[in-house]
């Protein structure tokens, strides 16, 4: 059987989560009727600690909902390096809000002190900065956790310079149950948030996007802008809730399951659930040759791979997946 380690969105529905969505109570939502899509927007923003949370299609919707509420055409935005939102969203960024993108620090993550030398003022010179943009975990930076100080040191920056914060936290159900940290503390101070159900979570599609009552007012009206507006969707919403209550505390499984994948590999020790692998070969080749072996990986880099743990791999799984890749990536 095929052990597909490529990203923890390829998993498919539990058999509990598919009986959820078989009796999932429905409406138009875009009437703002259906029960159990507003059952999951009120259980996300409680979780969240915010007034509102809205339904939507994607993380790259939300992250796109994110920057066109907090900013106008011809700002600036302030991303770490490999920064999904800039990387990974077909320059949305550009194309729907207008936005130039600035890099702080190096790597991913980065500090107060990078957000004030990033910052550019609100004069006739400049396109102004408006917002920061955090991701945690940071995805290209192998699911790593911002250091809380870096994150209050960010926010503290921030509001001195009078700019927005946005965090982008597709995965900051990993972060929560990695530090034993409520999700409404690690997003306490950020103006917007994402979060997605279709991750480690397991649910097969959808995302929120999360704040104060007037800004998802706003939110609400570029969700229609992009089209992301759906009609029954609690059928959807249905296997986030079910993803929230059932498959939340089960991600500490993946990041048992990504540890023991870097130290059957040598790799550095994961935070969470992605783990990166240098190669003696070229990446590519090693993932074509471990794709013949049954074992599914991202090249990430000339010379490294990525390897992200989650519901459809368990250890025995892992396990055999090291031992062709140990053999595989010389
Ligand atoms: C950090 C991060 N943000 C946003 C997204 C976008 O999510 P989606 O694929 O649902 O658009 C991803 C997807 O992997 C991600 O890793």
């Amino acid at each position: 059987m095929t052990i597909d380690l490529r990203s923890d969105t390829v998993t498919k529905p539990t058999p509990g989560m598919r009986e959820a969505m078989a009796r999932a109570e429905v409406g138009d939502d875009v009437y703002g009727e259906d029960p159990t899509v507003n059952r999951l927007q009120e259980r996300v923003a409680e979780l969240l600690g915010v007034e509102a949370a809205l339904y939507v299609p994607s993380g790259s919707m939300a992250n796109q909902i994110a920057l066109a509420v907090n900013t106008r055409h011809g700002d600036d935005v302030i991303i770490g390096e490999g920064g999904h939102n800039w990387l990974y969203e077909s320059g949305a960024g550009a194309a729907l809000s207008g936005c130039q993108f600035t890099f702080a620090g190096s790597g991913g993550l980065f500090t107060g002190d990078d957000v004030r030398r990033a910052a550019k003022p609100d004069n006739h010179h400049h396109a102004p900065t408006r917002l920061v943009c955090i991701e945690n975990t940071h995805n290209r930076a192998g699911g790593r956790i911002w250091p809380e100080a870096d994150v209050r040191g960010v926010l503290d920056a921030a509001r001195a310079l009078g700019l927005r914060a946005h965090l982008d936290g597709a995965r900051l159900w990993n972060v929560a149950v990695a530090t034993g940290r409520r999700e409404r503390d690690l997003a306490a101070g950020f103006d917007t948030i994402s979060v997605c159900l279709s991750k480690g979570l397991g649910a097969p599609v959808g995302s929120l996007i999360c704040g104060s009552k007037d800004d998802m007012w706003r939110a609400h009206r570029f969700r229609k802008m992009f089209g992301g507006a759906m009609r029954q969707a609690g059928i959807l919403a249905a296997a986030g809730l079910y993803a929230l209550e059932h498959q939340r505390a089960r991600l500490a499984d993946d990041h048992a399951n990504a540890r023991r994948l870097a130290e059957r590999l040598g790799a550095a020790a994961p935070d969470t659930n992605i783990v990166m692998v240098d190669t003696a070969s070229e990446a590519d080749a090693v993932v074509a040759r471990a794709r013949a072996e049954g074992v599914l990986a991202n090249a990430v880099g000339p010379r490294r791979i990525r390897l992200v743990t989650h519901l459809d791999v368990d250890a025995k799984a892992c396990d055999r997946a090291a031992d062709i890749l140990a053999r595989q990536a010389r």
